[in-house]
């Protein structure tokens, strides 16, 4: 369709990912070091995060703005009481086509139901290994595999129309040798798997360009176990690589946020759970809405405020990243907080 709101690099706004909980009851290394966070951390108290009521006004403003797609993350938003009541008035909102969920799939199996009975139309797991031990570190030691499991075959179980995806992020040394196991598993059962570069997100993961696997390299290893070809992309700026098993057991994506940056579609918005809006996954400032939200019942203002954040947008981050001697931005966002 039409741009209604083209950034500074004329890229339309159609996605935005809402952070519903800042907190999660794993602790991966990458993302929430148990170092950092710790029993003493503070998190956000509850009347800081921005109530349903509140989200829904976002989201209504938004998709008046072009947005289409919204996708609910945290933290683990499956920890916020409730969720399920979000879900049905955003699904309701004019222009908006698209509901999913991204969650580490631990409290799935018990939600799974209830989540499609109030209209999710799809899940996305993050799942970085089937190997019991690895699993139990990355989650830091928070969960069993089983669990997640079980969650996965939940949400297979409650049909939600989207499907259930699976969001595998790879580190060379800590998980790239299990990557076929991983898809062995979820062969031939619809399951979408998606193998993402690991990404310097946050301050806190001491990233280092060797520990990336590209999607390259993974490529060519699991096309050697089982011949894959391309399938076209789904839409414009679709951030995984479709690729199917030549054999028919299912499809499988990647998502090449190094080595491959996809900034020049980029449509998407984030809101932390505090009501902070930001333009780019590595941002170092956001915007509040929230006094706004809480001050002014007139959603002209907020519809006003966030075109203007939009029409000024022009992060490529990623891109950025990818040039040489790119300058390193300090104390951006943690991703715990702005979802990923
Ligand atoms: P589908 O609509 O199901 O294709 O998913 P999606 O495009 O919304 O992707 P998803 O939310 O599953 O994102 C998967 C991962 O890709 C995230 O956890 C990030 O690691 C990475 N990712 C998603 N969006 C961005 C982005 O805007 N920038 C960067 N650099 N990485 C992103
Ligand atoms: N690089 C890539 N993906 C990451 N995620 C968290 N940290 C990183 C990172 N450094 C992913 C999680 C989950 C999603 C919410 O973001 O594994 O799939
Ligand atoms: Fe792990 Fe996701 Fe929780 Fe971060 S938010 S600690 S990536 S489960
Ligand atoms: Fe979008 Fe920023 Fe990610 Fe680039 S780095 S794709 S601009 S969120």
């Amino acid at each position: 369709g039409d741009v209604i709101l083209p950034d500074r690099f004329g890229r339309p706004l159609r996605d935005l990912r809402i952070s519903v909980m800042d907190r999660c009851n794993f602790r991966c290394p990458y993302c929430m070091p148990e170092s950092t966070y710790h029993e003493h951390f503070r998190f956000l108290d509850p009347k800081e995060r921005l109530n349903f009521g509140e989200i829904e006004r976002v989201a209504r403003i938004a998709a008046s703005l072009g947005v289409s797609k919204l996708r609910l993350t945290g933290g683990e938003p499956l920890l916020r009481p409730s969720l399920p009541d979000l879900i049905t008035p955003l699904i309701a909102i004019a222009g908006i086509d698209d509901v999913a969920l991204t969650t580490n799939g631990v409290l799935l199996a018990r939600h799974a139901h209830a989540l499609k009975d109030a209209g999710l139309h799809r899940v996305t797991v993050s799942l970085d290994s089937v190997d019991p031990m690895v699993f139990a570190q990355l989650s830091g030691g928070r969960a069993q595999l089983d669990a997640v499991l079980q969650g996965i075959e939940a949400a297979r179980d409650a049909q939600f129309p989207g499907g259930v995806k699976i969001n595998a992020v790879i580190q060379r040394g800590v998980n790239d040798e299990g990557v076929l196991d991983l898809l062995a598993m979820f062969r031939e059962t619809g399951v979408v798997v998606r193998f993402i570069e690991y990404m310097d997100v946050g301050n806190r993961n001491g990233w280092v360009r060797d520990q990336v696997v590209t999607s390259r390299e993974l490529h060519d290893r699991i096309a050697a176990r089982w011949p894959l070809e391309a399938m076209e992309a789904r839409y414009r700026g679709e951030v995984a690589t479709r690729y199917r098993y030549r054999d028919g057991a299912g499809e499988i994506g990647f998502i090449s946020s190094v080595s491959a940056p996809f900034c020049g579609d980029c449509s998407r918005a984030r809101l932390s759970s505090e009501g902070q809006l930001y333009t780019c996954l590595f941002a170092t400032t956001g915007t509040d809405l929230r006094t706004l939200l809480r001050e002014s019942a007139d959603d002209k203002a907020l519809h006003d405020m966030l075109a203007r954040i939009w029409r000024a947008r022009g992060d490529r981050y990623s891109e950025e990243r990818a040039a040489p001697r790119a300058p390193r931005p300090h104390e951006k966002i943690e991703m715990h907080y702005i979802g990923g």
